[in-house]
Order: structure tokens, then C-alpha cells, then sequence
């Protein structure tokens, strides 16, 4: 079944068809900016325009960049904070006529990893990391998704959450090096290993596809590997994951 995808992001709103049974991407990824304001009328506008560029009228899934508890957004992450106990199925539902699931962004990363990439069989505690505008983790637990997982809040030192400091939104924003933000990227690591101790630690998000350049900053014990899906899995992820909750509507 052809399902739309559409992984939102605090800088990108990207979507694609992707097909629901083989997780094989079947069009282009199309990208529109996320809204400067990040609040939810206008990024419910670019979910339409998404829809609307793909012409498509069956089932969608929405990967967002919140905690998402059935259906509404219960901490606003790095968007405006009036998406805070937003209904963010039913907005974008509304918007575009057509039923939609949510289930936060780096939960569907994980899912698509889980099924369709480096992560399928993989049994034990697994934890998604996606490295963007924040620090998203998708925590797995033989294949099973634990939903909100949120490591990115950690405090660290002045920071109220450690994602200010350490994601790829840090780097840009001070025009750190590769070897400067890898350390600032091992010390998350490293509190993620002393916290909850995973099997295997998967990398996903835009700037995981440079893994070749910070891997060796890397010094946990616990395996890091990057996803091959790379950037797509937001959007296989969210197809998969919306097919899946729409069946059992
Ligand atoms: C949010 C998470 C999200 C991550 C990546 C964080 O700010 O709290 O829910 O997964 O950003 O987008």
C-alpha cells in the first residue's frame, strides 16, 4: 500500500511515498522549509502543500519532533510552545481530508531501522539516536518500540537539556568542528550509556551520514553504528508506523 510519509523536522518538513510492505522509498523526497514561527497553523499549512505536491488521498504518517501521547503533543520540543497539548492527529487531519497518524520523529527513525535496516533482528535494547535541530531517541526493546523515549532532556551543566549543546543545531550554530562537536556528541553518549545502558546505538538524522568524520571520538564501550537509511528513515519510519496505528483504527 502506498502510504505518504512526512518526517517534520524544526528546519525541514520532508515527505515521500513510500511503499507500507517493503519500506522502498517510490518517489523523490520533497522538502519545504519548516515556518520560521513553528507554530501550528502554518506548519499544518505545509503538511497540506505536502500532501497536495504528492496529489495523494490515501492513508498518511506524520514522524514529529515532540512527545506525542495518542495523538497530542505533550512537550513542544523545539517548536513554538502553543503546539503544547495540541491535538496534532486531528489538526492534520483537518487539514488535509485524509486519516493521519503521529508518532514522534525519531520513534519512527527507529521504526523504519528497526524494520527495514541495520536494526532488523537485532534483539535487546536498542536505542535510535537522530542528530538534528535536537536529539531525538527512539528506544527499542526486541523489535518493540517504547515510545518518548526523550535522552535529548538531559540537563548538562547550564544547559536545561543537553541537546543545546551537543546537536547538529550546536555545531552550526558555533561552527564547531567535526572533532570539537564529536567530544560534545561522546559526553551525551557516554550519560546515555551510564543511564540506561543499551545493547547497540544506532545514528540517524542529516548529520549522521558524516559518521566517518566524528566516529573516532566515539569512546563508549557500547556499539555505535550509523543508520543506512540515513536521512529517508523519518519519512519510511512515519509511512510504516502510520499504517500500522490506522489499521488498528
Ligand atoms: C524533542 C524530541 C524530538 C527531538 C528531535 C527534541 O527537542 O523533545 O521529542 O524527538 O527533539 O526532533
Amino acid at each position: 500500500m502506498k502510504v505518504l510519509g512526512i518526517d517534520i523536522g524544526g528546519s525541514g518538513m520532508k515527505g515521500a511515498l513510500v511503499d507500507s510492505v517493503t519500506g522502498e522509498m517510490l518517489t523523490e523526497r520533497f522538502r519545504i522549509p519548516t515556518p520560521p514561527s513553528r507554530k501550528p497553523e502554518e506548519m499544518a499549512e505545509v503538511v497540506k502543500q505536502i500532501v497536495e505536491h504528492f496529489n495523494h488521498k490515501g492513508p498518511v504518517g506524520v514522524g514529529f519532533p515532540t512527545i506525542i501521547k495518542h495523538g497530542i503533543c505533550k512537550s513542544p520540543g523545539n517548536l513554538h510552545k502553543s503546539w503544547m497539548n495540541v491535538n496534532v492527529k486531528e489538526l492534520f487531519s483537518k487539514a488535509t481530508g485524509l486519516p493521519v497518524a503521529v508518532i514522534n520523529d525519531a520513534g519512527a527513525a527507529g521504526y523504519a531501522t528497526m524494520n527495514y535496516g541495520v536494526g532488523k533482528d537485532k534483539e535487546g535494547f536498542v536505542i535510535m539516536i537522530t542528530i538534528g535541530t535536537g536529539l531525538g531517541s527512539g528506544a527499542f526493546f526486541n523489535g518493540e518500540l517504547i515510545p518518548n523515549f526523550e535522552l535529548g532532556q538531559i540537563p548538562y551543566k547550564k544547559y536545561k537539556k543537553i541537546e543545546s549543546w551537543a546537536a547538529a543545531s550546536a555545531k552550526e550554530r558555533e561552527g564547531l568542528s567535526y572533532k570539537k562537536w564529536g567530544k560534545r556528541f561522546n559526553v551525551f553518549l557516554e550519560l546515555v550509556e551510564l543511564l540506561i545502558c543499551p545493547d547497540l546505538i544506532i545514528l540517524g538524522g542529516g548529520t549522521s551520514k558524516d559518521f566517518d568524520q566524528f566516529k573516532k571520538y566515539i569512546t563508549i564501550d557500547t556499539p555505535v553504528i550509523p543508520a543506512e537509511l540515513r536521512n529517508h528513515a523519518g519519512i519510511i519510519g512515519a509511512a510504516a508506523a502510520a499504517l500500522h496505528e490506522v489499521s488498528k483504527d
